[in-house]
């Protein structure tokens, strides 16, 4: 580096980057993308055609305030306006919320492995990430968590379901977790796979945020929704944390694309939800199929699943791929599997058949 270098901030020296799911080749035998928890169906033909049809103002910019949108998310789940903030991905509100609260000197919880997303946004922000690891049933280990807050705790991230093992908690010890965290910390409550949700102890987070003003609530419709390209997620939080997510937004950080097709697919959510039936029938078939074969799988209620692999992690990922299909590898601990079409899922299963005779 020369004397020109400008001088850069060194709480981004280390960051991770984030791994995005590798694509499925284009020219090899690989077919399948299950790298990136994507939805695999298509956009609705009415989403489409609205997304389209805001295209043809893409010279304009976006409604910075996502008006249409935020009518239409406050009368479905009953939450003031003010309530509600909007971002580029329910990642990019996550770095709001950090932005928001933590700075150098403070701290921010997480379990670990959760998100991938979450220590970079903590450390962009220059706050120390703390780490919780998960129980050894791959779940959130919560009292470990309120054992680790201390006075620079600044805030929490719960992930619910947790990416990438698929496991959640339940009503009773969330409520009870959010009773003993201290005042004026924020508790973030990541629901990104909540539509894929079928055991009903798993509490939805928005019922949690009415009448705790330190919890917030994120969502996404890059998941269920199938709207990933297009960059759009959404907090509920009281004011001041709602306000304050506004604050740092990036202005006109979510096209109108983005918030067209969001609206048309809340008004879609009938057949929405019935791919989303489709996907977690599937899951069923492959926790069902994987357990006969004898994994060792943690339950899921998103749109994938995760098998520890440890050291056998990077070949595991290669014999998918050799199989036709691209998984999430983190090397050394596992592999996340998206739950995508039943041909991918029938190729990831057979590959997962050979594999475990090397067991
Ligand atoms: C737990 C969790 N939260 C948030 C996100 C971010 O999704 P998006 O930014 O597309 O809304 C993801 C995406 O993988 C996720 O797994």
């Amino acid at each position: 580096m020369s004397e020109k270098t400008p001088k850069l901030r060194a709480a981004l020296d280390g960051i991770p980057t984030y791994k995005p799911g590798r694509p499925a080749a284009s020219d090899g035998p690989v077919a399948y993308k299950l790298s990136s928890n994507e939805n695999p169906y298509p956009p609705l033909p009415g989403v489409l055609e609205r997304a389209v049809e805001a295209a043809g103002a893409f010279n304009r910019y976006p409604d910075m305030a996502c008006t249409g949108l935020m009518a239409e998310l406050a009368e479905r789940f009953s939450v003031p306006v003010e309530h509600l903030a909007t971002g580029t991905g329910s990642v990019g509100v996550a770095q709001q919320l950090v932005q928001a609260t933590a700075g150098p000197g403070d701290e921010v919880i997480y379990a670990w492995r959760s998100f991938e997303a979450y220590p970079i946004v903590t450390q962009v922000s220059g706050a120390t990430s703390v780490k919780v690891p998960l129980t050894s049933g791959e779940v959130h280990d919560l009292d470990a968590m309120l054992a680790a807050i201390t006075d620079r705790t600044r805030l929490i991230f719960v992930c619910n379901p947790n990416n990438p093992t698929g496991t959640v908690v339940r009503r009773a010890e969330l409520e009870a977790f959010l009773d003993r965290v201290p005042d004026g910390i924020l508790v973030v409550l990541d629901e990104a796979y909540r539509e894929f949700i079928r055991d009903p102890e798993v509490p939805d987070g928005v019922d949690l945020y009415r009448d705790r003003p330190n919890v917030c609530v994120l969502r996404t419709f890059s998941k269920a929704y199938g709207l990933a390209g297009l960059r759009i997620g959404f907090a509920v939080a009281h004011e001041p944390v709602a306000a304050a997510l506004r604050k740092t937004a990036v202005p006109f950080g979510v096209s109108q694309l983005a918030q067209e097709a969001a609206v048309a697919s809340l008004r879609s959510e009938a057949a929405l939800l019935e791919r989303v039936d489709a996907l977690v029938a599937e899951r069923t078939r492959v926790a069902a199929a994987l357990a006969a074969q004898g994994w060792e799988v943690p339950p899921s209620e998103a749109n994938f699943v995760w098998l520890r692999l440890g050291e056998r992690t990077g070949e595991f990922a290669e014999a998918c791929e050799r199989a036709g299909v691209v998984v999430r590898p983190f090397a050394g601990e596992g592999v996340r599997v998206t739950i995508g079409e039943s041909a991918a899922m029938d190729l990831f299963l057979s590959a997962a058949e050979e594999f475990r005779k090397t067991v």
